[in-house]
């Protein structure tokens, strides 16, 4: 399974797609397949070993596509399964593999075995692969626990029963999301047996992996008890980090493992999106035989100074190394980077409204960090994900009236939670024109308006204004991604820590890390400018670096 002893995804750079965002082939303002499939040669350039597709299946687009309604299709707005053949073909041609998005924990409520259910009568085995209870109170009117959905409100809603006794409010069914996306019951044998059929039909295909949504969450205490005392985000409760899910990736990856090489050398991968408390939580996990990957997110988590950075890249190197738990600093569900370092604090739920709050304070230092924390990133051991944009260091949009948005956490929370839409905007590929060049074809007049609205200075951010700037965050990723592939300390390993003697954990703002042989990592979390460590040759630098020092919220890749 490995191509002599190196497993490709433990150091491979993963780009994260958001299809409808990404590039729109036929002029309908919304980003398809045909169009990421000409962008192919983009991705080859930036230097990305595998591209992760979020889901692009069949779907109301309640949840972006995590409401799915067909495993096994293709949304016609997106493209046909053709698409995906050719893209996986076209993709191979420039070496990167595609992964997939596996959304095991609900459907969508259009899915054609949860519509069954709806038709079905309580008790019924078509009822039995989702949470269909009772409610409580003497009607049934309470639900039948105090859960809330991931996007507020309560998990649970009241169907109306069609039967003898005419139509009436009837039984309450499960949904950690959105109304529109009921939880599967993972102990009815028929729900593995559907998604190993799935798990099969991708890797079949000429996928290279999974990542699997919500893999912290199919499992539920069949009791489904009332949550009781105070519950933080994402700590173990009745509906996370069960010790059912252990076997099940388990039996995941031995279907993983029993699939020939996919035109590459080296195995299949799966990587679980784990939210954690505390990140000892992804240990079970992590346990040999079960999931290859899962994310960390320790790099999101984080606050902007080196002592939390350090912290946070100590906790993760703790459980794995980088191989098995790949660093991220972004991706469709978290505030853009370069908005998000803006302010000192890690993300939480609460940063779209803080950055919303801001304005354009600050923007540049945001822009500054999310350079540096860039090349944090990619030097660290193992693998790392970038989500679309990020090497464009788009920042997050925060101008989208409520008229245009469409994440169901908005309306969810009554517009008290702004949502996730502000870093899922189309990507600005030229200067000017409709759509900044989002849309590759016109249909009649013109292509259609982006289904997010750009802001109006987008196109400063586009691939052609940052292809003519030598020192354009684009082609910083791409001088990164290329040092990252030649430079024998980079990829797999292990790093040192090399704070300067006599200073504490990142004292002074300074973050610096060495790996063999002859690389060092220099970040200078600081307000003011710190001298560079000893080195011989500056490899690539986030900012202007001069005389021997560090600007602050500036990144240097040194040879030793
Ligand atoms: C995590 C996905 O990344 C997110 O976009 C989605 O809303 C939830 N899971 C529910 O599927």
């Amino acid at each position: 399974m490995s191509d002599g002893g190196h497993v490709w995804w433990e150091d491979a750079v993963v780009y994260e797609v958001y299809p409808r965002s990404f590039a729109d082939a036929d002029g309908d303002g919304v980003g398809d397949l045909p169009g990421l499939r000409s962008r192919l040669g983009y991705l080859a350039d930036l230097g990305v070993d595998a591209v992760w597709l979020t889901p692009f299946y069949p779907s109301p687009l309640a949840d972006g596509g995590y409401d799915v309604s067909d495993y096994c299709g293709v949304d016609p707005l997106l493209g046909t399964m053709a698409d995906v053949d050719g893209l996986v073909k076209d993709a191979a041609a420039h070496q990167i593999r595609v992964i997939v998005d596996l959304v095991p924990n609900h459907c969508s409520s259009a899915h054609p075995l949860f519509r069954a259910a709806l038709a079905a009568a309580p008790g019924s085995p078509e009822r039995a692969r989702f949470f269909f209870r009772d409610g409580r109170g003497p009607g049934g009117e309470q639900p039948p626990n105090n859960w809330p959905s991931q996007f507020g409100g309560s998990a649970w809603t009241r169907v109306t029963e069609a039967d003898g006794q005419g139509v009436h409010p009837g039984q309450w069914y499960l949904h950690l999301y959105d109304t529109s996306q009921p939880d599967w019951d993972w102990r009815n044998p028929d729900v593995p047996a559907l998604f190993e059929d799935v798990i099969g039909f991708w890797l079949d295909r000429g996928v290279a992996g999974l990542r699997v949504d919500v893999a912290h969450g199919i499992f539920k205490d069949p009791d489904l008890p009332d949550l009781t005392g105070s519950h933080p985000l994402n700590a173990p409760s009745p509906y996370r980090h069960r010790p059912e899910l252990q076997p099940l990736y388990r039996s995941w990856r031995a279907i993983l493992d029993s699939y020939p090489a996919a035109g590459f050398p080296g195995a299949r991968t799966a990587i679980g999106e784990v939210w954690y408390d505390v990140p000892e939580t992804l240990g079970p996990y992590l346990e040999p035989g079960g999931l290859p990957q899962v994310f960390n997110f320790e790099l999101i988590l984080a606050g902007w100074r080196a002592a939390e950075f350090r912290g946070a890249i100590d906790a993760a190197l703790a459980l794995t190394g980088g191989s098995r738990a790949p660093w991220v600093i972004g991706n469709h569900d978290v505030a853009r980077p370069a908005s998000r370092y803006r302010l000192d604090e890690g993300f939480t739920p609460q940063t779209v409204s803080r950055l919303i709050a801001l304005g354009d304070q600050n923007a540049e230092t945001g822009a500054r960090r999310a350079r540096a924390a860039a090349l944090v990133l990619l030097a660290l051991p193992g693998s790392a994900y970038i989500y679309q944009g990020e090497e464009l260091g788009l920042p997050e949009v925060t101008e989208i009236g409520a008229e245009a948005r469409q994440d169901p956490r908005f309306f969810r929370t009554g517009g008290e939670y702004p949502g996730r839409d502000g870093c899922r905007v189309p990507i600005p590929w030229s200067r000017t024109g409709t759509g900044f060049g989002f849309s590759l074809t016109s249909q009649g007049d013109g292509p259609a308006a982006p289904w997010l609205p750009q802001p109006a200075q987008w196109g400063r951010y586009s691939v052609e204004s940052q292809l003519a700037d030598e020192h354009s965050t684009l082609n910083l990723y791409r001088a990164a991604l290329r040092l990252r592939r030649d430079h024998p300390a980079l990829g797999p390993g292990t790093l040192r820590w090399a704070d300067r003697e006599g200073a504490g954990p990142g004292d002074g703002g300074l973050l610096c890390f060495a790996r063999e042989p002859g690389f060092i990592l220099a970040a200078n979390f600081g307000p003011a400018p710190v001298p560079l460590p000893a080195h011989r040759e500056v490899l690539l630098a986030s900012g202007p670096v001069t005389g021997g020092s560090l600007p602050p919220d500036t990144a240097a890749w040194l040879s030793a």
